[in-house]
């Protein structure tokens, strides 16, 4: 058994805003499962300190003059142990836990996230909580990039393991902010966090850390390349060794079409001629003609570049002139919002555009819709391929990342083994996406082979099980490493 002390900026249920949240709310309960000692540490957003009931104060201290407290609670509906770090001037503000309300910045993220940092590495190294020390450290992405910088300052330290859940956020900041954070002089260096005379928080976990891991294997071979290395290439292969991918899994006790509550009609893979009803309850509740043969289409995603939101919006004005519908719920860069719910005006009964957040709307789109749309120009891993896959919802992808590792094309060579499960685009350009959907919406009146498909995606095994084994090796060889 490890202890191990996880770290994340969001775990869902409490709070959110991609994936990370995901995996952080479901791999430590995976972890726990495999009788692993797992306490997740998560900063005291307002949304997270209104959800918890019973807490507990186990220690006092301050960073940067600002009084912080951990408190104790439970991650809901599960028993993994969350230690929050309390410090009400840096997080206790309304808004997300990165910008404000209007998508902004803000301007403190260093000091927020190196005090939530300073609170990690106190308790790794047993100065927080004396009757509790992590052998194990797992940091995701950059807002927990200094702690194994820090840590690697210490002769007796666990040892620590770094996941890049998206190499495009890397916590730069000028040298300022290095010299405001008194950061120690000897981590400021080409091969520690100077990234070009910047402050790198993510060069902390990558320079540092005793192992890496990218989140689908696919990404831990991309981020090599200059294409999706943003200039971190070098210093990857260089930890060449120390690089892995393991691929995520899915909540299960969330996203499953046969218990989901959020559903219309709960179906499962022996009952797929209930699905439609989820297509026609949605197509109600947006007001979309309803008409339960016509193809629809689903997107749930932050809509900024990455998501492909560049050739979506070149391909939907040719998309809308056939027998389709698109369903998109995101929010986003505001002139992705603005130019998707523009052409949503002018095609009502086609696309119908949400802005905003919403849980509830995002699984019963996974549920309602035919296809799911996922043209990532770069994916580390995508959780939304994997619920759609789940629900039978074959998803359109970008030959990219974590899609790649995880969609099958409906060639006939795959359709032929049995293992087809959605469409591949052969390129990242609108003129390859409109081919992957024809191409969809040709199989789509061949309702038997579809069927096939469908059950081929519902088969896949997406669980945390295998992938959380994988971290319990990979903590085994990162502790052999530091003893
Ligand atoms: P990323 O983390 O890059 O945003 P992922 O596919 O890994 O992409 O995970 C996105 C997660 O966020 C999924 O659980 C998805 O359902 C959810 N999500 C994204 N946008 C929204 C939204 N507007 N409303 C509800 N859920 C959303
Ligand atoms: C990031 C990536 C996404 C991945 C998620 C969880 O947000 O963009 O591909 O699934 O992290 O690892």
């Amino acid at each position: 058994m490890n202890k191990i002390l996880y770290i994340s900026s969001e775990a869902f249920p409490l709070i959110k805003t991609g994936g990370l949240a995901d995996v952080a709310g479901s791999l430590p309960v995976a972890l726990l499962k495999h009788s692993q000692d797992v306490r997740l540490l998560l900063p005291a957003y307002p949304e997270v300190l209104k959800q918890i009931k019973k807490n507990k104060v186990l220690a006092k201290t301050r960073y940067h003059n600002q009084p912080v407290k951990i408190i104790e609670t439970r991650l809901p509906g599960s028993r993994v142990t969350v230690w929050l770090v309390d410090c009400p001037a840096a997080f206790n503000r309304p808004g997300g836990p990165y910008t404000d309300h209007h998508g902004r910045e803000w301007d403190d993220n260093a000091l927020r996230f190196a005090i939530f940092c300073y609170a990690a590495v106190d308790i790794a190294l047993n100065k927080l909580l004396p009757n509790w020390q992590p052998d194990v450290v797992h940091c995701n992405d950059w807002q927990s990039g200094l702690v194994p910088a820090l840590l690697s300052l210490h002769a007796k330290r666990p040892a620590t393991v770094f996941t890049i859940h998206n190499l495009a956020y890397q916590g730069l900041f000028n040298k300022q902010t290095f010299l405001d954070l008194k950061l120690p002089d000897a981590l400021w260096h080409l091969d520690g966090l100077e990234f070009y005379d910047q402050l790198s928080f993510i060069k902390g976990g990558l320079a540092y850390a005793d192992k890496i891991t990218a989140v689908s294997p696919n990404y831990a071979k991309e981020i090599l390349q200059p294409e999706y290395s943003y200039g971190l290439g070098g210093l990857l292969k260089y930890r060449k060794k120390d690089l892995s991918g393991i691929l995520n899994g899915i909540d299960e006790k969330y996203w499953n079409p046969g218990t989901d509550h959020y559903l219309q009609q709960k179906y499962n893979r022996h009952s797929l001629n209930k699905k439609p009803l989820n297509k026609t309850a949605l197509q109600q509740e947006l007001a979309l003609p309803i008409d339960p043969t016509i193809p629809l289409i689903g997107m749930v995603s932050r809509l900024v570049e990455q998501k492909g939101l560049e050739i979506i919006l070149d391909y939907l004005p040719t998309m809308l002139t056939l027998p389709v519908q698109f369903v998109i719920l995101g929010t986003g860069e505001s002139h992705y919002e603005l130019l998707l719910s523009n052409e949503a005006s002018r095609h009502p009964d086609k696309l119908h555009v949400t802005i905003g957040y919403d849980e509830a709307l995002a699984h019963r789109i996974e549920a309602a819709s035919d296809m799911y749309l996922m043209p990532s120009i770069f994916e580390p891993c995508g959780l939304n391929q994997l619920y759609s896959l789940r629900y039978g919802t074959l998803p359109i992808v970008t030959p990219v990342g974590g899609l790649a590792d995880t969609v099958i094309d409906a060639s006939e060579k795959n359709i032929a083994y049995g293992t087809a499960n959605g469409f591949v685009l052969k390129g990242k350009d609108s003129a390859a996406l409109l081919a992957a959907t024809k191409r969809a919406l040709t199989m789509y009146q061949q309702p038997e082979q579809w069927r096939q498909l469908q059950h081929n995606a519902m088969s896949g095994d997406f669980s945390w099980q295998t992938s959380a084994k994988h971290y319990i090796d990979l903590y085994q060889q990162a502790v052999k490493a530091v003893s």
